[in-house]
Protein backbone atom coordinates (compact mmCIF):
# COMPACT_ATOMS: atom_id res chain seq x y z
CA UNK A 1 0.00 0.00 0.00
CA UNK A 2 1.52 3.49 -0.72
CA UNK A 3 4.26 1.85 -1.60
CA UNK A 4 5.72 2.08 1.85
CA UNK A 5 9.75 1.68 2.72
CA UNK A 6 8.77 1.62 5.90
CA UNK A 7 8.97 -1.67 8.76
CA UNK A 8 6.38 -0.07 11.29
CA UNK A 9 4.79 3.47 10.83
CA UNK A 10 2.27 2.61 8.49
CA UNK A 11 2.09 -0.64 7.98
CA UNK A 12 -1.14 -1.09 9.92
CA UNK A 13 -3.34 1.18 8.12
CA UNK A 14 -6.77 2.57 7.80
CA UNK A 15 -8.03 4.73 5.11
CA UNK A 16 -10.76 6.37 5.19
CA UNK A 17 -13.03 8.72 2.97
CA UNK A 18 -14.12 11.27 5.49
CA UNK A 19 -14.22 11.21 9.71
CA UNK A 20 -14.21 13.96 12.33
CA UNK A 21 -10.70 14.27 12.91
CA UNK A 22 -7.88 11.36 11.91
CA UNK A 23 -6.76 12.16 15.97
CA UNK A 24 -9.92 11.13 16.76
CA UNK A 25 -9.60 7.48 14.86
CA UNK A 26 -6.04 7.07 16.28
CA UNK A 27 -6.91 7.87 20.20
CA UNK A 28 -9.83 4.67 19.63
CA UNK A 29 -7.47 2.37 18.16
CA UNK A 30 -4.29 3.42 20.68
CA UNK A 31 -7.33 2.78 23.74
CA UNK A 32 -7.93 -0.51 22.72
CA UNK A 33 -4.37 -1.77 22.17
CA UNK A 34 -3.19 -0.68 18.60
CA UNK A 35 0.61 -0.71 18.09
CA UNK A 36 3.38 2.42 17.90
CA UNK A 37 2.91 2.68 14.20
CA UNK A 38 -0.77 2.94 13.70
CA UNK A 39 -1.68 5.21 10.90
CA UNK A 40 -4.99 6.78 9.94
CA UNK A 41 -5.48 8.48 6.40
CA UNK A 42 -8.66 10.65 5.77
CA UNK A 43 -9.51 12.08 2.58
CA UNK A 44 -11.31 14.50 4.17
CA UNK A 45 -11.97 15.76 8.03
CA UNK A 46 -15.48 17.30 9.12
CA UNK A 47 -13.88 18.44 12.27
CA UNK A 48 -10.13 18.61 11.74
CA UNK A 49 -8.35 20.77 14.67
CA UNK A 50 -5.51 22.72 14.85
CA UNK A 51 -3.62 23.93 18.13
CA UNK A 52 -4.74 25.91 20.38
CA UNK A 53 -8.04 25.05 20.05
CA UNK A 54 -8.21 26.13 16.88
CA UNK A 55 -10.38 24.08 13.73
CA UNK A 56 -8.18 22.79 10.79
CA UNK A 57 -9.32 23.19 7.07
CA UNK A 58 -9.39 19.62 5.60
CA UNK A 59 -11.52 19.85 2.16
CA UNK A 60 -11.44 16.55 0.09
CA UNK A 61 -9.45 15.01 -1.85
CA UNK A 62 -6.58 17.81 -2.16
CA UNK A 63 -4.57 17.19 1.37
CA UNK A 64 -2.63 15.51 3.13
CA UNK A 65 -4.97 14.89 6.78
CA UNK A 66 -3.13 11.76 8.58
CA UNK A 67 -2.15 10.67 12.90
CA UNK A 68 0.36 8.29 13.31
CA UNK A 69 0.39 6.18 16.87
CA UNK A 70 3.62 6.70 18.78
CA UNK A 71 4.17 4.72 21.88
CA UNK A 72 8.05 6.30 23.09
CA UNK A 73 9.14 5.31 26.70
CA UNK A 74 9.53 8.54 28.00
CA UNK A 75 8.82 11.24 30.67
CA UNK A 76 5.81 13.45 29.34
CA UNK A 77 8.14 16.90 29.39
CA UNK A 78 10.06 14.97 25.96
CA UNK A 79 6.86 15.33 24.35
CA UNK A 80 7.50 19.12 22.47
CA UNK A 81 10.76 16.92 21.09
CA UNK A 82 8.43 14.98 19.31
CA UNK A 83 6.83 18.15 17.88
CA UNK A 84 10.00 19.25 16.37
CA UNK A 85 11.08 15.90 15.41
CA UNK A 86 7.62 15.43 12.91
CA UNK A 87 8.29 18.94 11.26
CA UNK A 88 11.77 18.07 10.75
CA UNK A 89 10.40 14.95 8.80
CA UNK A 90 7.50 16.52 7.05
CA UNK A 91 9.71 19.63 5.93
CA UNK A 92 12.73 17.11 4.58
CA UNK A 93 10.11 15.01 2.94
CA UNK A 94 8.80 18.14 0.74
CA UNK A 95 11.51 19.38 0.34
CA UNK A 96 12.76 15.90 -1.17
CA UNK A 97 10.22 15.61 -3.54
CA UNK A 98 9.62 19.10 -4.28
CA UNK A 99 12.04 21.68 -5.36
CA UNK A 100 10.09 23.81 -2.66
CA UNK A 101 12.19 25.77 0.29
CA UNK A 102 9.81 24.90 2.95
CA UNK A 103 11.07 25.82 6.38
CA UNK A 104 9.90 25.37 9.98
CA UNK A 105 8.56 27.79 12.51
CA UNK A 106 8.79 26.92 15.79
CA UNK A 107 7.64 25.14 17.14
CA UNK A 108 5.58 23.26 14.54
CA UNK A 109 4.64 25.54 11.11
CA UNK A 110 5.96 24.78 8.20
CA UNK A 111 5.99 27.63 5.91
CA UNK A 112 6.95 28.66 2.38
CA UNK A 113 7.56 33.01 1.81
CA UNK A 114 6.02 32.99 4.77
CA UNK A 115 2.62 31.33 4.02
CA UNK A 116 1.81 28.21 5.66
CA UNK A 117 1.77 25.01 3.79
CA UNK A 118 1.65 22.61 7.02
CA UNK A 119 1.20 22.15 10.29
CA UNK A 120 1.92 19.47 12.91
CA UNK A 121 -0.56 18.77 15.99
CA UNK A 122 1.14 16.44 18.51
CA UNK A 123 -1.31 14.98 21.62
CA UNK A 124 0.07 13.04 24.55
CA UNK A 125 -2.03 10.77 26.84
CA UNK A 126 0.29 10.25 30.05
CA UNK A 127 0.37 8.37 33.00
CA UNK A 128 2.61 9.09 36.07
CA UNK A 129 3.98 12.11 33.99
CA UNK A 130 4.69 8.78 31.74
CA UNK A 131 3.96 8.70 27.99
CA UNK A 132 1.09 6.21 27.21
CA UNK A 133 0.80 7.34 23.73
CA UNK A 134 1.84 10.58 21.40
CA UNK A 135 -0.50 11.14 18.69
CA UNK A 136 1.24 13.00 15.31
CA UNK A 137 -1.18 14.44 13.35
CA UNK A 138 -0.16 16.08 9.74
CA UNK A 139 -1.93 18.45 7.52
CA UNK A 140 -0.61 19.44 4.41
CA UNK A 141 -2.22 21.48 1.66
CA UNK A 142 -0.97 19.45 -1.34
CA UNK A 143 -3.22 20.35 -3.97
CA UNK A 144 -5.65 22.84 -3.21
CA UNK A 145 -5.86 26.05 -5.56
CA UNK A 146 -6.40 29.48 -4.05
CA UNK A 147 -10.21 29.41 -4.96
CA UNK A 148 -10.55 26.39 -2.49
CA UNK A 149 -9.99 28.04 0.93
CA UNK A 150 -12.16 30.22 2.77
CA UNK A 151 -12.05 33.89 1.80
CA UNK A 152 -10.19 34.94 5.63
CA UNK A 153 -7.79 32.30 4.75
CA UNK A 154 -6.25 33.08 1.22
CA UNK A 155 -3.82 35.98 2.42
CA UNK A 156 -2.01 33.38 4.98
CA UNK A 157 -1.92 29.74 3.86
CA UNK A 158 -0.39 28.15 0.20
CA UNK A 159 -0.44 25.05 -1.39
CA UNK A 160 2.53 22.97 -2.80
CA UNK A 161 0.81 22.52 -6.05
CA UNK A 162 0.26 26.64 -5.83
CA UNK A 163 4.20 27.15 -5.05
CA UNK A 164 5.36 24.49 -7.43
CA UNK A 165 3.00 25.00 -10.31
CA UNK A 166 1.90 21.42 -10.52
CA UNK A 167 -0.36 18.63 -8.34
CA UNK A 168 2.08 16.78 -6.18
CA UNK A 169 1.33 12.64 -5.51
CA UNK A 170 0.01 12.61 -2.04
CA UNK A 171 1.21 8.68 -2.08
CA UNK A 172 4.38 9.28 -2.86
CA UNK A 173 4.78 12.06 -0.42
CA UNK A 174 2.93 10.30 2.68
CA UNK A 175 5.56 7.86 2.27
CA UNK A 176 8.35 9.89 1.94
CA UNK A 177 6.85 11.58 5.17
CA UNK A 178 6.77 8.14 7.12
CA UNK A 179 10.48 7.03 5.93
CA UNK A 180 11.57 10.08 7.30
CA UNK A 181 9.55 9.87 10.33
CA UNK A 182 10.58 6.28 10.88
CA UNK A 183 14.52 6.83 10.24
CA UNK A 184 14.47 10.13 12.34
CA UNK A 185 12.77 8.26 15.28
CA UNK A 186 14.78 5.46 15.44
CA UNK A 187 17.70 8.02 15.81
CA UNK A 188 15.80 9.63 18.27
CA UNK A 189 15.48 6.77 19.96
CA UNK A 190 19.28 6.06 20.07
CA UNK A 191 20.80 9.30 20.79
CA UNK A 192 18.86 11.55 21.78
CA UNK A 193 17.65 14.78 20.95
CA UNK A 194 20.05 16.22 19.93
CA UNK A 195 20.86 15.20 16.40
CA UNK A 196 16.91 15.96 15.94
CA UNK A 197 18.14 19.64 17.15
CA UNK A 198 20.50 20.12 14.58
CA UNK A 199 18.47 18.94 11.69
CA UNK A 200 15.51 21.65 13.40
CA UNK A 201 18.27 24.58 13.22
CA UNK A 202 19.20 24.34 9.70
CA UNK A 203 15.38 24.29 8.53
CA UNK A 204 14.38 26.30 10.97
CA UNK A 205 12.96 30.11 9.65
CA UNK A 206 12.85 31.23 13.74
CA UNK A 207 16.27 31.38 14.29
CA UNK A 208 18.13 34.31 14.15
CA UNK A 209 15.26 36.93 13.57
CA UNK A 210 13.32 39.08 15.80
CA UNK A 211 10.21 37.30 17.42
CA UNK A 212 7.36 38.39 19.37
CA UNK A 213 6.00 35.39 21.44
CA UNK A 214 2.70 34.71 22.68
CA UNK A 215 2.57 32.30 25.11
CA UNK A 216 -0.72 32.60 27.55
CA UNK A 217 -0.87 35.46 28.63
CA UNK A 218 3.16 36.13 28.93
CA UNK A 219 4.87 38.35 25.73
CA UNK A 220 8.58 37.66 25.20
CA UNK A 221 10.42 40.30 22.29
CA UNK A 222 13.46 39.68 21.10
CA UNK A 223 16.18 37.42 19.15
CA UNK A 224 15.45 33.48 18.58
CA UNK A 225 18.89 32.48 19.52
CA UNK A 226 18.42 28.65 19.90
CA UNK A 227 16.72 25.17 21.49
CA UNK A 228 16.54 24.32 24.94
CA UNK A 229 17.37 20.36 25.36
CA UNK A 230 13.63 19.64 25.50
CA UNK A 231 12.85 21.69 22.72
CA UNK A 232 11.95 25.10 23.92
CA UNK A 233 12.86 27.88 21.92
CA UNK A 234 15.34 30.41 23.80
CA UNK A 235 14.52 34.23 23.06
CA UNK A 236 17.38 36.62 24.50
CA UNK A 237 15.69 40.11 24.86
CA UNK A 238 17.06 43.90 24.45
CA UNK A 239 18.36 43.58 28.02
CA UNK A 240 20.32 40.34 27.18
CA UNK A 241 18.26 38.20 29.35
CA UNK A 242 17.26 34.91 28.08
CA UNK A 243 14.10 33.03 28.51
CA UNK A 244 12.92 29.89 27.39
CA UNK A 245 9.37 29.40 25.92
CA UNK A 246 7.53 25.98 25.86
CA UNK A 247 4.91 26.55 24.12
CA UNK A 248 3.08 29.63 22.19
CA UNK A 249 2.82 31.22 18.84
CA UNK A 250 5.77 33.08 17.32
CA UNK A 251 5.60 36.21 15.13
CA UNK A 252 8.46 36.65 12.89
CA UNK A 253 9.30 40.23 13.00
CA UNK A 254 12.45 40.81 10.70
C1 LIG B 1 -1.77 23.40 13.51
O1 LIG B 1 -1.00 23.93 12.71
O2 LIG B 1 -2.47 24.07 14.27
C2 LIG B 1 -1.84 21.89 13.53
C3 LIG B 1 -2.71 21.34 12.44
C4 LIG B 1 -2.79 19.82 12.44
C5 LIG B 1 -3.78 19.30 11.43
C6 LIG B 1 -3.75 17.79 11.33
S1 LIG B 1 -4.66 17.18 9.96
C7 LIG B 1 -4.51 15.56 10.56
C8 LIG B 1 -4.72 15.62 12.06
N1 LIG B 1 -6.13 15.59 12.38
C9 LIG B 1 -6.55 16.72 12.92
O3 LIG B 1 -7.72 16.95 13.30
N2 LIG B 1 -5.54 17.60 13.03
C10 LIG B 1 -4.29 17.04 12.53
Amino acid sequence: MLGMQTKRFGRNLKLLETTTSTQEEVRRNAEIGAAEGMLVIAEEQTLGRGRQGRSWFSPPGKGVWMSLLLRPDQSLACAPQLTLLTAVAVCRAIRTLTQIDAGIKWPNDLLVNGRKISGILLESVAEDERIRYCIAGIGIDVNMDLEDYPEELRTKVTSLKLEQGAEVDRAALISAILQELETLYDLYQEEGFSPIAHLWEALSVTLNREVTLHSGSQIVQGYAVGLDSSGGLIVQNEEGKKVTVFSGEVQLNT
